[in-house]
């Protein structure tokens, strides 16, 4: 088979950039080792900023996320028993869309399935090669057959586990890695969530994010130890814990309903650079991870594809490299600015085990500041709805 990209990896990153390129005519075929609904199992990202909406709507899928999403004008902080509302629209004029990362990936699979773009799932043992020159291909294995996909370029976005980045030589890549000293235990239930808008909690039992999936799905996270077993956390456990970390006027609402999902996702900052290696580009996860604390993970993801995407076209359209020349260098800088981000949001709001008095007091001292400062508080807006790109 040959193709102009071979894009690894069917999750947000690679439906995006195939999208793209399918309604600008541009060939690609989508490679992914598991199944479709293995990907659409996956319970991730809930907050969309205003760049990933309107990527979106370009694919011409986001009918639906226009139709059942949630758009939010502001976010919570609570700690010390009370809450402040950040207005982020007040301070930056723009929204959040709450909307999550698997119909997102729903949608653009249905659009893809529409436009007659190939997806190959569950495609074994996926090797690049030859991607240092210009003449790069791909192996992978299906019904005991080897298959070869013959491309111009390789567009990783295949996450944090995938191949791409592994097959780069390891003296061509730098890596900057941060490992936080505790996981998130979240849970869905189909509850109506306890506000309107979500909550941010610092408490001295630990962070606590109440969010949502729509106004009857509420999806909870608390902070919790590494070593946590999943099995001793029965939903009753959870909602006592969640009660305990928020002001008693967000508790006295919250609705308990038997949870659906439950996971431990472990926090991670971590940056690959550069993000180009030859004919291979590295996009979303497969070149950085954020904690999910400021809800960029899927955000950045979409900011790589619409460099990548520009570059693309570019080379495809008008024989110039320049675009894909550039495009380590402009998605690495907006990457770094939420990695910032994402560590600040992360270290003002969990209890680190090993925090001394002095510490805890500038935690405290940082959260008065932030919400009784209006410049403080329009930085924390800004980053939280997304920088321009
Ligand atoms: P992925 O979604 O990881 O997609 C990569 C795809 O590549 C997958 O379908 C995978 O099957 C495929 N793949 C992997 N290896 C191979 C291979 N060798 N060959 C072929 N295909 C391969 N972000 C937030 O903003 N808020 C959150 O609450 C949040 N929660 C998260 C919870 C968890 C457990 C995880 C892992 C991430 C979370 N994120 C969150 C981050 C966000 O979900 C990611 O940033 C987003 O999924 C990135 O999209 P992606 O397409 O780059 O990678
Ligand atoms: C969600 C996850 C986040 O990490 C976040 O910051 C906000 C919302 C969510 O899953 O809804």
């Amino acid at each position: 088979m040959r193709t102009q990209v071979a894009i690894i990896g069917s999750g947000p990153s690679g439906l995006l950039l195939g999208q793209l390129l399918t309604n600008a005519g541009i060939d690609n075929i989508i490679i992914d080792r598991a199944s479709k609904d293995h990907i659409l199992s996956r319970v991730r990202a809930g907050v969309l900023e205003e760049g990933m909406v309107g990527l979106l709507d370009r694919t011409g899928a986001g009918e639906r996320m226009h139709r059942e999403g949630l758009p939010h004008e502001g976010v919570s902080l609570a700690f010390d028993g009370r809450t402040k509302r950040i207005d982020l629209f007040g301070l930056t004029g723009k929204r959040v869309m709450v909307y999550g990362q698997t119909e997102v990936t729903r949608d653009l699979m249905d659009k893809r399935e529409a436009s007659g773009a190939l997806s190959i799932f569950e495609a074994g043992d996926v090797v690049l090669h030859d991607f240092d020159g210009d003449q790069p291909h791909i192996t992978y294995k299906k019904n005991g057959t080897t298959h070869r996909i013959d491309c111009a370029l390789i567009a990783g976005c295949d996450g944090y586990h995938g191949v791409s980045r592994r097959s780069v030589p390891k003296a061509a890549i730098q890596t900057f890695e941060k490992v936080y000293p505790f996981g998130w235990l979240g849970i869905l239930t189909d509850v109506p969530p306890i506000s309107h808008e979500l909550i941010y909690a610092n408490h001295p039992r630990g962070f606590a994010l109440c969010s949502m999936r729509s106004s009857t799905r509420s999806r909870y996270y608390i902070q919790c130890s590494l070593d946590e077993c999943i099995d001793e956390w029965s939903d009753d456990r959870f909602y006592d814990e969640l009660r305990r970390r928020l002001p008693a006027e967000q508790a006295e609402p919250l609705v308990c309903g038997p949870s659906f999902e439950k996971s431990i996702a472990p926090l991670r900052s971590f940056v690959a650079e550069p993000m180009r290696f030859g004919s291979l580009f590295l996009v979303g996860d497969a070149a950085h991870i954020v904690p999910p604390t400021g809800a960029k993970g899927l955000n950045l993801a979409a900011s790589d594809v619409h460099y990548l995407f520009e570059g693309l076209q570019e080379f495809f359209g008008e024989k110039s490299r320049s675009g894909i020349d550039a495009y380590s260098e402009r998605a690495l800088k907006r990457v770094w600015k939420a990695e910032r981000f994402s560590w600040s949001m992360t270290m003002m709001l969990h209890r680190f085990p090993d925090t001394d008095a002095f510490s805890r007091k500038v935690q405290e001292a940082e959260l008065d500041y932030l919400v009784q400062s209006r410049a403080a508080s329009t930085a924390l807006a800004e980053n939280y709805v997304g920088l321009p790109y």
